[in-house]
């Protein structure tokens, strides 16, 4: 009997340890990426300088849905607050106190966009470049051109907070957008200009800014490293409800978060304030290139 007891001790014993060595070993590969030195080159790219560019930078930036993270303002916000998962803070992208782009030179905006790494190097935390990193060239001149004139807010910007919870779904690769650069082709080749019109290869690259959250292959599911309150992304494949919906539930859901089942969407999880921003010709091209989607299972990604 006694022996048994010890036997079951030493068990425990065992398994915590291992549980200890599993949990430090996370947090240090997490703490190795986040001091690594990315060295990456980036082509320069003229910035427009004329009004209906900025405007149309200012209408980029709110589809692409920055605000959620940035604020409004630019100047920062807290985005998750939830301690076992981390806290983390778009930085202050004005000019005022806190930010973190004072000394941005225009290939630094690229470099942070595109790649997630910032001008020392660094990988960006959970900031999702891979949403941004197929922008054509003309669309992100104008959107960094449009970002150089916020006016300056005074906000602090804060140091990434990564939590337990964190740090081992990244160990089990199930948080790409820790630290998105590690999944972004570096040799890519960037198209200069999109031709603008309702077919399904403009939707396709408008579609580029939903796949952080609808997976791939748009089968949605859980969103990685999201904390458990979330609701999981929808599948947009034609195994999921929305190959029910016509073009016009298909626009309202994105311009005021209201399906066709009368569900009001929470713009914190679906960013419909950030779609409302789209045009017909988006709506339209983004549609197209929906149902030209092979059917998969819900959550495969
Ligand atoms: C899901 C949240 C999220 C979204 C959406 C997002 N960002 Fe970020 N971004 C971050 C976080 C967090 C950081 C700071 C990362 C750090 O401190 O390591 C950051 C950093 C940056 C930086 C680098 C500044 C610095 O800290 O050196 C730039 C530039 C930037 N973001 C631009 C954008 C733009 C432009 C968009 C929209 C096209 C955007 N971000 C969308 C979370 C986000
Ligand atoms: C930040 C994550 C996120 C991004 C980015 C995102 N979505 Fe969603 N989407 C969600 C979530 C979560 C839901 C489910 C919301 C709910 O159930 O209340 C959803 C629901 C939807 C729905 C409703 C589907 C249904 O059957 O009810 C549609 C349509 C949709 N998204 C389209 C898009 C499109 C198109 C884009 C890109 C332009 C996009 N989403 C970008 C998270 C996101």
């Amino acid at each position: 009997m006694k022996k048994g007891v010890k036997r079951f001790g030493w068990g425990i014993l065992i398994i915590l340890g291992l549980g200890g060595v599993f949990l430090a070993l996370a947090a240090l590969r997490v703490e190795i990426r986040r001091n690594e030195k990315v060295n990456i080159e980036v082509a320069a790219i003229e910035l427009p300088q004329d009004a209906a560019s900025l405007q149309e930078g200012k209408r980029l930036l709110q589809t692409k849905g920055c605000a959620d993270c940035h604020g409004e303002d630019m100047g920062g916000r807290v985005f998750v607050n939830e301690p076992p998962v981390g806290r983390f803070a778009g930085s202050n992208l004005t000019l005022g106190k806190g930010s973190r782009v004072v000394n941005y030179k225009d290939g630094d905006w690229i470099r942070a966009i595109r790649f997630g790494v910032d001008p020392e190097g660094r990988p960006l935390i959970m900031m999702p470049a891979g949403d941004f990193h197929g922008m054509s060239n003309r669309d992100l001149a104008r959107m960094i051109a449009y970002l150089k004139t916020v006016p300056p807010v005074d906000r602090e910007s804060e140091t990434q907070k990564i939590g337990p919870v964190s740090r081992v779904l990244y160990n089990m690769n199930q948080m790409p957008l820790l630290f998105s650069y590690e999944h972004l082709d570096r040799q890519a080749e960037f198209i200069d200009d999109v031709k603008v019109e309702s077919t399904a290869e403009y939707g396709k690259y408008i579609a580029n800014a939903c796949l952080g959250c609808h997976g791939p292959g748009f089968s949605g599911g859980a969103i990685p490293g999201t904390p458990p309150s979330w609701p999981p992304a929808k599948n947009l494949t034609p195994s999921g409800g929305f190959a029910q919906w016509s073009l016009e539930d298909f626009k309202k859901v994105l311009r005021t978060g209201l399906t066709p089942d009368n569900h009001q969407i929470n713009p914190q999880f679906m960013p419909w304030k950030a779609t409302q921003a789209m045009t017909d010709v988006e709506i339209e091209a983004l549609f197209k290139f929906l149902k030209t989607l092979p059917a998969r299972a819900e959550g495969s990604r």
